[in-house]
Order: C-alpha cells, then sequence, then structure tokens
C-alpha cells in the first residue's frame, strides 16, 4: 500500500467535570488563589476533567480505542499494531499498550508505548503511518491517553488550572488512496528544564519531584514558532497550501498559541477545532480527542484536509497534514 488513512476515530472523558470555579474553590481551601477569569482570559479553558483515583491511562485508551473500532468497523483480530502517547503510563513497565492489548483481547501484532509527552500522538500516527507504508502492519490503533491529574502539583497555580485527563484514538489503515499525505517530527533537547515531571523511581523509592512543572513564557514563546515552522513543513513536503486546510486540529494547549498558529498560517479561527475550553490540555490525548469531537459532531467531514500538529516537553513538536 502507498498510503495509511484512518478510518475510525474514539474518545473517552473521565466523568467528573470540574469547571474553573469548582476548581478555583478548592485551590481556595489549600491557601491558593485563582478564578474563573484568570484562567479563561490566559487559558481559554472553561473546565477539565478529572479521572478518579481507580481510573487509569489503560482504563481512557481502551474505551477511547473501543469507540474507534466500532467506528472503523474493525475487530480485535484485525489489529496488528497498537501505540499508546502517554506521559502517565499505569506501570513502570510492561507498557500501557500491552495492558490496553489485554482489555481489548488483542493478542497478536506489535504493542508499544511512547513518550513525546503534548507531541506524543503526532509521534505515535507518525510511526504507524511509516510502519504500515512499509508493510510492517495493516491495521493499527493509535492511542493517546493521559491522567495528567496524577501529576499535577495543586499547590502551584501556574500549572495546575491547565490540565485534564482524557483519551483519543484512531484505527490507521493501509490504503491505495491518501490519507495521511506527510507528516514531519522534530525534538530539541536543549529545553528539558523548561517544562518537565522529573521524578523516577529508584530503589524502591521516588526519587526528586513526580510532579509537573513547567516556565510558561517560555513555553509559549517556543510552542508558537515550531508550530508555525513544522506547520510550512508539512504543507510543503504534500506540496499544498495552507488555503487548502478545511481544518486546523491543533494540540489544545492554550486558545491563546492556538490562535497564534491560526493566525500565522492565515487560516480564519472558524476553522480551528477547539476542545480546550471543555477538556483542558491532555496532553497526548488532546488532539485525537479534539478530532473525535469534530469528527462526530459532523465539522469534519470525509475528504476534508487536516492539519494536526502538537508541542510538548521535551521539546518536541511535529505535524501531520491528512486527508481525512
Ligand atoms: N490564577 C491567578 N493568577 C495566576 C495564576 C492563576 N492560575 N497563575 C499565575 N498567576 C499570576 C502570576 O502569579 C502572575 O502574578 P504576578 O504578576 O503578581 O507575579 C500573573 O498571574 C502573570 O503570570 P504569568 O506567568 O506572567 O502569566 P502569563 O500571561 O504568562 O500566563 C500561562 C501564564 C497561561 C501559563 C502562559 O504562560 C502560557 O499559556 N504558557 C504556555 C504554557 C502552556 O500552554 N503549557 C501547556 C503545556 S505545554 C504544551 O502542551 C505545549
Amino acid at each position: 500500500p502507498r498510503f495509511s488513512r484512518i478510518t475510525g476515530t474514539g474518545s473517552k472523558l473521565p466523568e467528573r467535570r470540574v469547571s474553573n470555579d469548582e476548581l478555583a474553590a478548592e485551590l481556595a481551601g489549600r491557601g491558593i488563589e485563582t478564578s474563573d477569569a484568570w484562567i479563561v482570559e490566559r487559558t481559554g479553558i472553561r473546565a477539565r476533567h478529572f479521572a478518579a483515583p481507580e481510573v487509569t491511562s489503560s482504563d481512557l485508551g481502551a474505551e477511547a480505542a473501543r469507540r474507534a473500532m466500532e467506528a472503523a468497523g474493525v475487530q480485535a483480530t484485525d489489529i496488528d499494531l497498537l501505540i499508546v502517547a502517554t506521559s502517565t503510563p499505569d506501570m513502570v513497565f510492561p507498557s500501557t499498550a500491552c495492558i490496553i492489548q489485554r482489555k481489548l483481547g488483542i493478542q497478536q501484532g506489535a504493542a508499544f508505548d511512547l513518550q513525546a509527552v503534548c507531541a506524543g500522538f503526532i509521534y505515535a500516527l507518525s510511526v504507524a503511518d511509516s510502519m504500515i507504508r512499509s508493510g510492517t502492519a495493516r491495521r493499527a490503533l493509535v492511542i493517546g491517553s493521559e491522567v495528567f491529574s496524577r501529576i499535577l502539583d495543586f499547590s502551584d497555580r501556574t500549572t495546575c488550572v491547565l490540565f485534564g485527563d482524557g483519551a483519543g484514538a484512531v484505527v490507521l489503515e493501509a490504503s491505495e488512496e491518501p490519507g495521511i499525505l506527510a507528516t514531519r517530527l522534530h525534538a530539541d533537547g536543549r529545553h528539558v528544564e523548561v517544562l518537565c515531571t522529573p521524578g523516577h523511581v529508584s530503589g524502591g523509592q521516588v526519587i526528586g519531584r513526580p510532579l509537573l512543572r513547567m516556565d510558561g513564557q517560555a513555553v509559549f514563546k517556543l510552542a508558537v514558532h515550531a508550530l508555525d515552522h513544522v506547520a510550512r513543513e508539512v504543507l510543503e513536503a504534500a506540496g499544498r497550501q495552507a488555503s487548502d486546510v478545511d481544518w486546523l486540529v491543533p494540540h489544545q494547549a492554550n486558545i491563546r498559541i492556538m490562535q497564534g498558529t491560526a493566525r500565522k498560517l492565515k487560516l480564519p479561527m472558524e476553522r480551528m477545532v477547539v476542545t480546550v475550553d471543555e477538556h483542558g490540555n491532555t496532553s497526548a490525548a488532546s488532539i485525537p480527542l479534539a478530532l473525535d469531537v469534530a469528527v462526530r459532531s459532523g465539522k469534519i467531514q470525509r475528504g476534508d484536509t487536516l492539519m494536526l500538529e502538537g508541542v510538548g516537553g521535551g521539546f518536541t513538536w511535529g505535524a501531520a497534514l491528512i486527508d481525512y
């Protein structure tokens, strides 16, 4: 096959929706001051979902995958590749991918996790696309799943208001028609410290703080530049113009970063899928979650050209141009 094609999408949010007002009230109990007005103005976020303590990335990811498989009309026995992008895996090992594989009753093919933080889904989609085009796989599940609430520092108001939990998935199949037109991936490890969760396990103990920390302004500047650059790269690789893009499906970190990208590409805001208001930043899950919401609401139609793009810790970033 010359191409891979998205044949189904699915997503899952945890039940509990926490509005900015509810979060602000909870934080006030800890002596931390924030407000709906501040969060909406700086980020565009109005609410996020938080998973119950017993709910894991594999629970959310498996449900998103089930919905994507149903939409694509494929069975567990059809899947020969399963990639999970996550920074909040169930265990140190084995991979969340293997745990999801068991939950879905899949016993064949390859399964592994991929770590590129908020760019994880773009990385996973690009790897799955390459494996399908090379003939190594025919039907892949590509999942982004996160329980970021587990690694948030609820005494740091500059980060804990930004993130949420959730999962999204696509089924990617070998096809003679496009399909994924082009993907580009980048990383620059000079910026490890601007966004990280530095704790690790050693000798049966957690060494270092296993909570997210971020230099928000540094991230902001790096993100807008990186996204603009990689968006132009995939357009050029596919021989397309920005004006050919029907829907921009960006990583949902912050409405101001998203608007900055759309503006640089001269795309009207109406052609950008926005879910950050209701989901917050769900890291690797945010792009497939936004994609599924837009597909199921009828916004994104078959034949549309989509630009997916994301940026995250590392720094990592990437984009994919798709004929849906
Ligand atoms: N509530 C109320 N006040 C707050 C809050 C809050 N939740 N957080 C910070 N403040 C205060 C600060 O303490 C500061 O007060 P001061 O002026 O008295 O010191 C003031 O608000 C301004 O703080 P800044 O950090 O300058 O605010 P800024 O406008 O930069 O917004 C933000 C912060 C939203 C984090 C912004 O930098 C940003 O969007 N950065 C991008 C980061 C991002 O989106 N990361 C997502 C993860 S990375 C990714 O997915 C790519």
